[in-house]
């Protein structure tokens, strides 16, 4: 039974739900895990995430498909990022196939947090770990914390599908190269206050340029970018310092597999932005977010297809993409996973 929620007028917010998944490492091995009903954690106040923020997250949705079933979009991708950011930040990575179980069983659990077809809300899961033991010196901790919550979403921008209008960063994100694939706290610490002045100026989002000659579109504080041209070309920025968004390898595929378009993965430079003919945000959150306005430092750019709606591109790359993760479309081999 659903839970008594409004779900079409869900904002992105958190809403506790009854329970959540939390595994704890210790002398050197994964505890067995399991679902627990307390949504609050007790640390030291010397504990290293506090100290010295080891700490990274991960982030997917699961959905009602149009036959009924409860579903999420390639979780074992999840898994294998979340892999990589630990071995980073000498944390010790949650198996992955674990990490798969992990999401079933809190999404059955939290059965009744899945929000209806249709009603263009979903359940958003969101994976992290800490370092929960004590730790002064400038060391690793040797204690984790794996933990999964889950919370109903609604759409990432408020006006649902309506084009936003977003600013080129003042400031830089600081992503050092070669740490793109990192989905940890500090990347986002970092980001806090460009989007306050971004939000305050009235700008939905910032657009990051590569930190070292600001001359390269990165991303933004939590999506990739796409681009078409005006020959409908799929167009993505490729950079080491930016989130391998799953979002944005599978419409890498969707264009090309389903909508017969040229895909380019490439370094994107920001004088070429004026001439691509659509704009949008790709991303767990974000799902496809058109982009119609781009401010930057007294310049304006409007990309032909206006403020009032998606391009026709991005219309059918978002319907496509939302067809195969709501059962609609028929999905590639391992993208669709039943999880309740
Ligand atoms: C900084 C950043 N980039 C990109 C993305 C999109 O990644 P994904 O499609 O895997 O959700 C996110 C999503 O959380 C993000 O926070």
């Amino acid at each position: 039974m659903a839970k008594n929620i409004d779900w079409s007028s869900l904002g992105f917010g958190y809403v506790q739900a009854d329970y959540r998944y939390v595994s704890k490492y210790k002398d050197g091995k994964w505890d067995e895990g399991g679902l627990v009903t307390d949504a609050n954690i007790t640390l030291n106040e010397c504990a290293c995430v506090f100290q010295y923020a080891q700490t990274c997250f991960e982030g997917l949705k699961a959905y009602h498909t149009v036959d009924g079933r409860v579903v999420c979009f390639r979780p074992d991708l999840n898994a294998a990022r979340m892999k990589e950011t630990c071995e980073r930040l000498e944390m010790p990575p949650f198996p992955e196939e674990r990490f798969v179980e992990a999401v079933k069983m809190l999404v059955k659990a939290n059965e009744d947090m899945v929000p209806p077809y249709g009603t263009g809300a979903s359940l958003y899961i969101r994976p992290f770990m800490i370092g929960t033991n004590s730790v002064i010196g400038v060391k690793p901790a040797v204690e984790f914390e794996f933990r999964m919550f889950c919370t109903p979403v609604g759409p990432y921008f408020k006006g649902g599908a309506k084009p936003i209008s977003i600013k080129v960063s003042d400031f830089d994100r600081a992503a050092p190269r070669g740490t793109g694939h990192i989905k940890a706290g500090l990347n986002y610490a970092m980001s806090l206050h460009p989007i306050v002045v971004a939000h305050e100026e009235g700008f939905a989002e910032n657009m990051y340029l590569d930190p070292e000659t600001r001359t390269k579109v990165e991303e933004t504080g939590g999506a990739n970018f796409m681009f078409v041209t005006k020959d409908g070309t799929f167009v993505t920025p490729k950079s080491d310092s930016i989130l391998p968004s799953i979002t944005r390898r599978s419409l890498m595929v969707v264009a090309e597999k389903y909508l017969g378009m040229k895909v380019e993965h490439r370094e994107v430079l920001f004088s070429e932005v004026p001439d691509f003919a659509e704009c949008g945000l790709c991303g767990t959150a974000a799902v496809i977010s058109p982009v119609g306005h781009i401010y930057d430092h007294g310049k304006d750019i409007y990309f032909p297809s206006g403020m009032e709606e998606m391009g026709p591109w991005t219309k059918k790359l978002y319907e496509t993409l939302t067809g195969i993760q709501m059962g609609r479309i028929e999905a590639p081999e391992g993208w669709v996973v039943e999880v309740a």
